[in-house]
């Protein structure tokens, strides 16, 4: 069974937070569409001696969306996330959960360690936490540190993917978890939302599409390379960030560097308070899935595809 906060989605999508990408503008739009909207806390940029970013956007959020609602009873908006990198080097997170925990955010999402005080501050503020994972040992050890839910980052995600089949993942963790179950990994169709709920999950965890869209924050020329390259255009590197990843093949051949002979990295090199931007900026992360983006379109037009298709998937598989 669904918490509630995910049983009433317009669609059992879940926009998953990016790196850079995902800001008040792409949230809201997502929220406001009727999927669950995200963001890394990270991408609120927070400067000494002024007043934090984080609280500006959850207060912008929560406030449009609150109005949004007032003004369209019969289409609420569906709640918001916010991702925490649990990492040793991310410097901001005790303040992050405060401020999270203090602006009541319904959904946390936790990416790169599970941490049971993280899950705590969550379920004290009445909200839920859901954490990623990309294999069956990772996923018990976020249970048993008190995540409510799970998100099977599988093979082709954009960003830090796993290496594992979706079917071989959703498949290991369905033997001993009945809780909720998102699964990722190059899902950009309503088919293919469908299709990972035939699989055993109960929501699709979208990214890379989301990032041609007019509210994602990246450059044109980011937007536009979504739209002209295909599963073939992935390459996988640890270099960039230290973990595997999923990287734009041309992204990386305009930094100079040849997507075909990259070297490998440390993961003692991750660190989320460096110029690791950079590695995002220009080195664009991305999914296999976006074969399927044809075009940069407002958010609205996004949902709206993806629910079509997912309401005629599900009346091609009744009438098989
Ligand atoms: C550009 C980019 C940045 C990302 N940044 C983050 C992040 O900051 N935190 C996180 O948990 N996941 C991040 N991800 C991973 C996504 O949350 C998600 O797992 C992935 O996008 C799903 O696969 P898809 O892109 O094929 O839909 C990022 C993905 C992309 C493409």
């Amino acid at each position: 069974m669904l918490p509630p906060i995910l049983a009433n989605l317009r669609i059992p999508v879940v926009a998953s937070p990016m790196f850079i990408v995902s800001g008040p503008e792409l949230v809201i739009a997502q929220c406001k569409a009727g999927i669950v909207g995200s963001f890394p806390a990270l991408n609120a940029r927070e400067k000494d001696g002024e007043p934090s970013m984080l609280e500006a956007w959850l207060t912008r959020i929560t406030e449009e969306l609150d109005r949004h609602n007032q003004a369209n009873p019969d289409r609420p908006a569906a709640p918001f996330a916010v991702n925490q990198i649990v990492h040793r080097s991310n410097a901001r997170l005790e303040r992050d959960i405060e401020i999270c925990h203090r602006h009541r955010v319904p959904i946390w999402i936790t990416s790169l360690g599970a941490r049971p005080e993280v899950n705590a501050a969550a379920h004290d503020c009445g909200g839920i936490a859901l954490h990623d994972i990309i294999n069956n040992a990772f996923a018990r050890k976020a249970i048993e540190k008190g995540a409510d839910g799970l998100i099977a980052v599988a093979a082709g995600a954009g960003g830090h993917a796993g290496p594992q089949s979706p079917f071989a993942l959703i498949q290991e963790i369905r033997e001993w978890f009945d809780g909720p179950l998102l699964l990722s990994g190059a899902i950009a169709t309503g088919r293919a939302v469908l299709a990972a709920q035939v699989m055993g999950a109960d929501l699709a965890y979208i990214g890379s599409p989301f990032i041609a869209t007019e509210e994602a924050n990246a450059q044109p020329d980011y937007k536009r390379m979504i739209v002209e390259s295909g599963a073939m255009d992935i390459v996988t590197s640890s270099l960039f960030t230290g973990v595997s990843g999923n990287y734009l093949a041309p992204s990386i051949r305009n930094a100079g560097l040849d997507p075909d002979n990259l070297e490998k990295a440390d993961a003692s090199a991750m660190d989320f308070n460096s110029a690791k931007p950079k590695a995002w900026s220009q080195i664009w992360g991305c999914g296999q899935g976006i074969g399927a983006v044809h075009e940069v379109v407002p958010v609205g037009t996004m949902v709206d595809r993806l629910a079509a298709e997912y309401a005629e998937a599900k009346r091609a598989v009744a009438a098989m």
